[in-house]
Parts: C-alpha cells; sequence; structure tokens
C-alpha cells in the first residue's frame, strides 16, 4: 500500500471544506505524510492525524514519502494523459504539491508529535465522539480491490463512533477499474439501519476520470454498541519502490 502526502489545499478541495468545517475538531485518518494537520495548525485548527504507519516509520516517514514522490515522477509524465489536470495544472503541480505536503508533515510530526497518532482501521485510539469531523482520503474505496466488504463495514463504523458530526471520504472509486465502489449501496443500506445517514457529494476535485464524488455520513444519530467485538485490522505493507526500483500505483 502506498503512503501518500496531499497538501491541505487538496482537502479542502477533495472533502469541498468550507471555513466553518474548519472550525470544527478534525480527524484525519489515515493521514499517512499528508500535509493537512500540519497546515490547520499553522491556521490555528484543532485536527489530529492518525495512521498505522506512525507506529513503525514515524520519524522517516516524511523523508520516504518525499523520495517516493520524486521516483514516481517519470511514471507520471508517462500516464499524464490517463489523468484530469484541471486542479494540478501538470505533473509537476501535482509532484510540487506532495513534496510541499510531505515536508510540512515533517516538520510538524517532530515538532507536534501529540498531533500524530498511530493507529489502525477498523479500531481506532478514541473514545466516542472525539471528533466533530473525520476526514478520510484514498484508503476506504480506493483499496476496494484488496480490502473487503468487511472491513469497510467495520471502518465506516469505527469512523462513525469517532464523529460527533460527519465522515467524509474521498473518493468513492477503487483505483484500478476506474468505477464506483461495487458494495457501496449495500453499505449504505446498512448504515441507515444503525441510524447513520449517507449521501454522495459532487466535489470541485478530480483527478482520475470520474472521482470527483465524496460520501459523507450524518453520524449525530448513531450510537456505538458498547459490546462492540475487537475486530483484526487488514494487512498489507507498504512497499518504497524508490528502494526496491519497481513501478507500481502512480498515485
Ligand atoms: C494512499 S495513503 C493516503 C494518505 C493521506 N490520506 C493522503 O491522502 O495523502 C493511505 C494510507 O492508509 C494507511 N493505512 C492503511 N491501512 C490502514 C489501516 N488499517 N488503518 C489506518 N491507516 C491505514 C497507510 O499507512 C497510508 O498512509
Amino acid at each position: 500500500m502506498l503512503v501518500s502526502a496531499r497538501s491541505f489545499a487538496e482537502y479542502r478541495a477533495m472533502f469541498a471544506l468550507t471555513d466553518r468545517d474548519l472550525e470544527q475538531r478534525i480527524l484525519d485518518c489515515p493521514a499517512g505524510a499528508a500535509g493537512f494537520v500540519a497546515e490547520a495548525g499553522r491556521r490555528g485548527i484543532d485536527a489530529v492525524a492518525v495512521d498505522r504507519e506512525y507506529a513503525t516509520h514515524r520519524e522517516e516517514l516524511g523523508l520516504l514519502v518525499e523520495r517516493e514522490t520524486l521516483f514516481k515522477r517519470g511514471q507520471l509524465m508517462r500516464e499524464a494523459p490517463d489523468f484530469v489536470w484541471s486542479w494540478y495544472g501538470d505533473p509537476g503541480g501535482l509532484i510540487r504539491e506532495r513534496i510541499a505536503g510531505a515536508r510540512l508533515f515533517r516538520a510538524d510530526i517532530a515538532a507536534r508529535p501529540e498531533r500524530y497518532l498511530a493507529g489502525a482501521l477498523p479500531e481506532l485510539p478514541f473514545a466516542e465522539g472525539s471528533f466533530d469531523l473525520v476526514l478520510s482520503s484514498h484508503l476506504l474505496f480506493s483499496y476496494g480491490n484488496r480490502l473487503g466488504e468487511d472491513f469497510h463495514r467495520a471502518a465506516l463504523l469505527e469512523l462513525a463512533r469517532v464523529a460527533r458530526r460527519e465522515v467524509r471520504i474521498f473518493p468513492v472509486m477503487v483505483y484500478d477499474t476506474g468505477e464506483r465502489y461495487e458494495g457501496l449501496d449495500r453499505l449504505l443500506e446498512e448504515l441507515a439501519g444503525v441510524g447513520i445517514g449517507s449521501r454522495v457529494e459532487r466535489v470541485a476535485y478530480e483527478f482520475q476520470p470520474g472521482g470527483d464524488e465524496m460520501l459523507v455520513l450524518s453520524c449525530a444519530g448513531y450510537r456505538a454498541p458498547a459490546s462492540a467485538a475487537p475486530r483484526a485490522a487488514a494487512s498489507d505493507p507498504v512497499r518504497w519502490r524508490h528502494r526496491e526500483g519497481v513501478p507500481g500505483r502512480t498515485v
């Protein structure tokens, strides 16, 4: 699995974040080496990052992701016609955005380590309703070819458990197929059954063609069962392609 470093600006666009949204307490899960929490901190926004990689690659993650981003520049150039460039302009714009995100992350995780917590879906180290808004980019649905429907169900319920108001997930498309996650409607129906409302919204950000939709879960009416059984996390170790010299997923 890839660790990436999207920027605050990318998050704002992917999740259609308004100034009002940014006044809330926010969780970024999984945050990877994204610059969102770092830039949020600079702006006085109360945001926390969680990712399973903080348990193992904490100190070096920012640098590894920066090198990985540079490594994939050639591949991105070759694959450029397959993507939509209205947001980034060109591959150079994407690389610049990601490098800036990784650098901000690197400085912030050193300066404010308490904002970056190791944790793995589907069990997060937070009490119920700890955040107003939970943002989740490029794990659920995106890796839908590797992470099964049971994992998705458990992860969605867990994100909803720690959110007081809303969970926003981007994208709802599987990266490898370019299609909407096949089990989405089934999952949303199940969530509705436990009091979690949902809607799919189009946003002003598209990179993978057709990938311009986020899922919004309304969690105010949801109370997680106190007796939720312990759930096992999916295991899919990170591969650093710049170390192996092999190509892989572009974004
Ligand atoms: C493609 S990155 C996305 C990072 C960030 N949201 C962004 O858009 O730049 C996917 C992240 O999911 C993390 N991850 C994978 N499985 C996880 C799990 N079960 N729980 C928490 N994080 C996980 C990986 O470590 C990786 O950082």
